[in-house]
């Protein structure tokens, strides 16, 4: 069997022909974007989350490499809105990439704002950002209120044909909020974003970020990404998609393992590019064989059957 037959797995509404994708916001979204996921060797595109309409961000600094690993930023959801899709999805699609739509807003209309132009115009999924941190009104505290995921997820289920991912960030109620979405119609779920966190700077007395708070990203999260993964994974046995932290085939098996039938890569990517990919995918075959697998499928939630 060759690598891709080993490595190949279908997520609702896509064969993918290896489990990685870039995470939503890794790079911005424009068509230069597509085209590097595609010279990566990326097996989906996911795009920044679109609003209805353009945001401008916060002030810089957005993004910083904290010293004690990772990345915290706050970019404030910056993109030129849901009037920009159709153009991106084209270019996705012509370049061969599933294109995966990140669908934000503030009410359970703006994100059924968003989900239809991205159904209409082809996206191959549609991925609900109920999790962003630091954006007030979006994300997080939707995805912490099981109730509104359901309200949120349902709107869209019910408007749209393409399969509907619900991707959810770290809350006590993420098991309960999981269930919710898949109870709305969700067929997978992207677990996790990024983590509530600051950084102050000693000197000046003042926090680093213009916004004071940001997301946490990269190495630091991989074990609560894990443990999120795994837990839901036992709960629900869902379809899942596992984010945070893989910088190498190792933090991307330990997904697999706990329960992830896919997996996103945002921080360790952008610092890494096509290498990261080579890496995983290589790393992952290998693994795959030395444990007697013959197919990714087979390896998922495997730490749970031991
Ligand atoms: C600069 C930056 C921008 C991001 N923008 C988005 C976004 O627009 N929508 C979203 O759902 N997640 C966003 N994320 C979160 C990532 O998709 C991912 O969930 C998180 O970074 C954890 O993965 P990582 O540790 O591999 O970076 C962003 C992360 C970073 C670092």
């Amino acid at each position: 069997m060759t690598k891709q037959g080993v490595l190949s797995v279908r997520i609702p509404g896509i064969s993918l022909s290896h489990p990685l994708m870039n995470a939503s916001g890794i790079l911005g979204s424009d068509m230069n974007h597509m085209r590097r996921y595609k010279e990566w060797g990326l097996a989906a595109a996911v795009t920044k989350t679109f609003t209805p309409r353009p945001r401008r961000g916060y002030e810089t600094p957005i993004i910083i490499e904290l010293p004690t690993g990772g990345f915290l930023n706050a970019v404030g959801l910056a993109n030129p809105g849901k009037d920009a899709l159709p153009e991106l999805i084209n270019v996705g699609k012509a370049l061969g990439l599933p294109v995966i739509v990140s669908v934000g807003g503030t009410t359970p209309e703006e994100f059924r704002e968003v989900a239809i132009v991205a159904d209409e115009h082809g996206a191959s999924a549609i991925e609900l950002n109920l999790s962003c941190p630091h954006t007030k009104g979006y994300g997080l505290e939707i995805g912490s209120d099981p109730r509104m995921v359901y309200d949120v997820v349902r709107t869209v289920t019910s408007s749209v044909k393409v399969p509907v991912y619900a991707k959810l960030g770290l809350s006590d109620y993420v098991v309960k909020s999981s269930e919710k979405a898949l109870e709305a119609g969700a067929r997978c779920l992207t677990l996790i974003n990024t983590i509530r966190a600051t950084y102050i700077d000693v000197y000046t007395l003042k926090p680093v970020l213009s916004n004071v708070i940001g997301g946490l990203s990269g190495p630091p999260i991989h074990p609560v990404a894990v443990r999120v993964v795994y837990e839901v994974y036992k709960e629900l046995r869902p379809c899942i998609i596992g984010v945070g932290g893989i910088q190498d085939w190792k933090t991307a098996a330990e997904f697999i393992a706990a329960g992830a039938r896919a997996l996103q890569a945002g921080s360790m990517l952008a610092v890494k590019g096509r290498l990261l990919v080579k890496e995983v995918l290589n790393g992952l075959t290998e693994w795959l064989k030395s444990h007697g697998f013959r197919s990714l499928e087979e390896a998922v939630g495997a730490a749970q059957r031991a």
